[in-house]
């Protein structure tokens, strides 16, 4: 493993841009569960009940969902968490300039908690803090839209058009935010090295992005707890804590 810690560092610290890919193992230390680890959340709820055409089409599954949120059962904005050890290393690592950006797969808005700027973090799968109407696109803060649910209404309309309300995030069935995806590639495509940081890299198309470069010959290393789908296109593997091994490679490549 100190092998394989050194040739990590080596790699970081040779590429003047790396690209940070982030999956929900690095919010798990925040206290929220990830999705395919031991107790993830796939493991208690049924991924189909997360699919647009279920959303739309149900409003019983539409006011559990909304309880959900209100109760902080989705970790949004009702619940407190916050960034963890992982979190502000990486944000030590973007304000030394050594970043080509942040893509993360998680919608719980912690990088930017933790002080990477917003149009620095390309968020691919949303993000649960914000809630549009699906009709005519008003967003509003979803503490907004739980406020109304707290206060009675149990499935909550949009107020100009009447339409469903979602949280900002992409449920399965449901295209990638566009511009996310563009500032992704952009990030992806400067980059001389990819860090992966607690994913599987299984979900598509956001895993393309870290493993896009790492096909054509770009060092990928991957921190993450447990394997992923895909550990033979690492240069390096740590298997390990992101709050104990991301730290550790923060110190070592900016000489702290
Ligand atoms: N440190 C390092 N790795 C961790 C930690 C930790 N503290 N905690 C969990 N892990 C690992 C798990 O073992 C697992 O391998 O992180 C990985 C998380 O993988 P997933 O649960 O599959 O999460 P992710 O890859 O982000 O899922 C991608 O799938 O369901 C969709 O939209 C959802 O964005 C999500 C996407």
């Amino acid at each position: 493993m100190k092998d394989d810690f050194v040739a990590a560092c080596e790699i970081l610290d040779r590429a003047r841009r790396v690209l940070l890919f982030t999956g929900a193992g690095i919010s798990t230390e925040s206290g929220i569960p990830d999705f395919r680890g031991p107790d993830g959340l796939w493991s208690r709820v049924d991924p189909a009940d997360f699919t647009i055409g279920r959303y739309l089409n149900d409003p019983e599954l539409r006011k559990r969902r909304w309880r959900m949120h209100l109760d902080g059962e989705l970790w949004g904005s009702r619940s407190v968490v916050r960034p963890n050890r992982a979190h502000h290393a990486i944000t030590d690592l973007w304000r030394a300039g050594k970043l080509s950006g942040v893509v993360t797969q998680n919608i719980d808005g912690l990088h930017q908690e933790a002080g990477v700027s917003d149009d620095h973090v390309a968020e691919l799968h949303g993000n649960i803090r914000r809630a549009h109407c699906v009709g005519c696109g008003e967003d509003w803060a979803t503490t907004e839209v739980l406020a109304r649910v707290e206060a009675g209404e149990a499935d909550p309309m949009c107020l100009d058009c009447g339409d469903i309300i979602k949280t900002s995030t992409v449920m399965f069935g449901e295209p990638l935010p566009m511009n996310e995806w563009g500032t992704a590639l952009v990030m992806a495509a400067q980059a001389e090295a990819v860090l992966v940081i607690g994913s599987t890299l299984g979900v598509f198309p956001a895993a393309d992005v870290a493993l896009e470069p790492a096909r054509r010959g770009v060092p990928m290393v991957i921190v993450n707890l447990g394997p992923t789908e895909h550990d033979h296109l690492a240069r390096v593997k740590l298997d390990g804590m992101a709050g104990e091994l991301v730290p550790q490679l923060a110190q070592a490549v900016l000489g702290r």
